[in-house]
């Protein structure tokens, strides 16, 4: 029989990777807990028309990369492609529009996403992201790149690039949109495929595409810009957040022709970039969403936010760190010659567990010298030793690994010892 594999696109997180993993977490952590946005946890699979409708129709995420599926009961369930959509529905849901307009949100879990797998681009792939809910204001976008800025700064990661665009609003838009439409039709033969249906149906996503043909169109002198389409509101909020993000020391520069995959975007868009990954080049992205509580049913309700890509933090991560440096060492290991060692160490695990003590506890009829090799290969410095012959005397033996020096003595003893040793660490 052939053994089973992982299915394409995911993998496991295990071995020394899993520190730089710890670290991303512990960072995010701290920087939420600073500026008190508070974790949601929002489920791993929602209804399909939450996305079509939230994330968009005629995006690629919504055609092409979802993975559907119905369940028993005949519903069309989609497992969660990105973050934003569901918050906004845990918002909605819970009447915080009403009860508790204003909240700031962070989450981090596994996204799904049927795409052609690289290094950086996974079928299963985690995000860690912060929305602020109920905020007009461009200094909460500000808030929300200086909190994407500060966890890169935070974490180490150094040749990060911030591109920013405004999309506009329901004002300025739509006549953006027209006139991008019209000069899209006199393009015709030179956009491919999916972009002559885009086109007609969402001519924005046209910018995304990376075909050579559209490319060029895109690039030329006449392609409409929506820089040159903005109304008063959404250019004075564009100047409010380049002037904050001068005063805050973060550089960055405009990209007119930044949209992103996803059509929930109104005015501030943006995305961080690393020259080191390649094609995967964005680190993180995100943007203001000011539409997006009314495509869902919901009244008027502005939003900011920003997601990052772990496993892309990760592959940045390793380049800077050895993993292994990260891990948090066994203080003790504990080596068991027979079944009454292991009853005896078991007691003293209970011992060091209690205390958070790190330890490594080994099993089975092992002789002495195997378990001190082990312990040397560990980097552990001290092995107690338990067997049928210390509990006749009711003892245990304390190994020194760097003096080589070797002593008997009494569980109390031995515990004090013990103690003494960790404060030491
Ligand atoms: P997004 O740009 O689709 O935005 O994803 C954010 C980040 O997730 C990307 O910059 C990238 O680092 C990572 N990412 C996306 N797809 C993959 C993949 N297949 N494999 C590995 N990493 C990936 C959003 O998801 C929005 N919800 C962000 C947002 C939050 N906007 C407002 N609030």
């Amino acid at each position: 029989m052939s053994l089973i594999r992982v299915p394409k696109g995911t993998r496991d997180i295990w071995g020394e990777e899993i520190y730089l993993w710890h670290k991303v977490e512990e960072v995010v952590r701290s920087v939420a807990y600073s500026f008190q946005y508070e974790e949601i946890r929002t489920p791993i699979f929602e209804s399909t028309e939450l996305f079509a409708r939230g994330v968009g129709e005629v995006t690629d995420i919504v055609q092409k990369e979802m993975y559907t599926f119905p369940d028993k009961g005949g519903r069309s369930l989609t497992l969660r492609p990105e973050g934003t959509a569901p918050i906004m529905r845990a918002y909605l849901e819970h009447g915080l529009n009403i009860s508790n307009p204003r909240v700031k949100w962070f989450y981090m879990g596994p996204m799904f996403r049927y795409e052609r797998p690289q290094a950086g681009r996974m079928r299963q792939f985690h995000q860690f992201g912060f929305e602020a809910i109920g905020f007009p204001q461009a200094a909460c976008d500000a808030e929300i790149i200086l909190i994407a800025w500060l966890v890169s700064k935070k974490l180490g990661l150094e040749n990060l690039s911030l591109e920013i665009n405004n999309l506009g609003c329901n004002k300025c838009r739509d006549e953006y949109v027209k006139t991008l439409q019209d000069f899209l039709k006199g393009e015709g033969d030179n956009l491919c495929a999916n972009c002559k249906i885009r086109a007609e149906k969402n001519p924005l996503r046209v910018l995304d595409c990376k075909e050579e043909t559209c490319q060029k169109v895109i690039h030329s002198p006449a392609f409409p810009l929506v820089q040159d389409f903005l109304c008063e509101e959404c250019r004075e909020h564009q100047d409010d957040l380049m002037e904050i993000l001068r005063e805050l020391d973060i550089s960055f520069s405009i990209n007119p022709y930044l949209v992103r995959g996803l059509d929930y975007y109104t005015r501030t868009a943006f995305e961080i970039k690393t020259g080191e990954l390649g094609a995967q080049d964005a680190v993180a992205g995100g943007g203001r969403y000011d539409n997006l509580s009314s495509a869902l049913g919901g009244p008027p309700v502005p939003g900011v936010g920003f997601a990052a890509g772990m496993e892309r933090m990760i592959l940045l991560l390793a380049k800077k760190y050895d993993p292994s440096s990260l891990k948090k060492q066994s203080l003790f290991y504990l080596a068991p010659l027979d079944v009454s060692g292991e009853k005896a160490l078991l007691k003293l695990a209970s011992f060091l567990g209690d205390r958070t003590i790190p330890f490594y506890l080994e099993f089975g009829d092992k002789r002495v010298k195997y378990h001190l090799k082990k312990a040397q290969k560990m980097g552990i410095n001290t092995v107690i030793i338990a067997g049928k012959e210390e509990k006749e005397r009711g003892e245990l033996v304390w190994k020194d690994m760097v003096s080589g020096e070797q002593i008997s003595m009494k569980e109390e003893e031995l515990l004090a010892k013990l103690l003494e040793e960790r404060k030491k660490c």
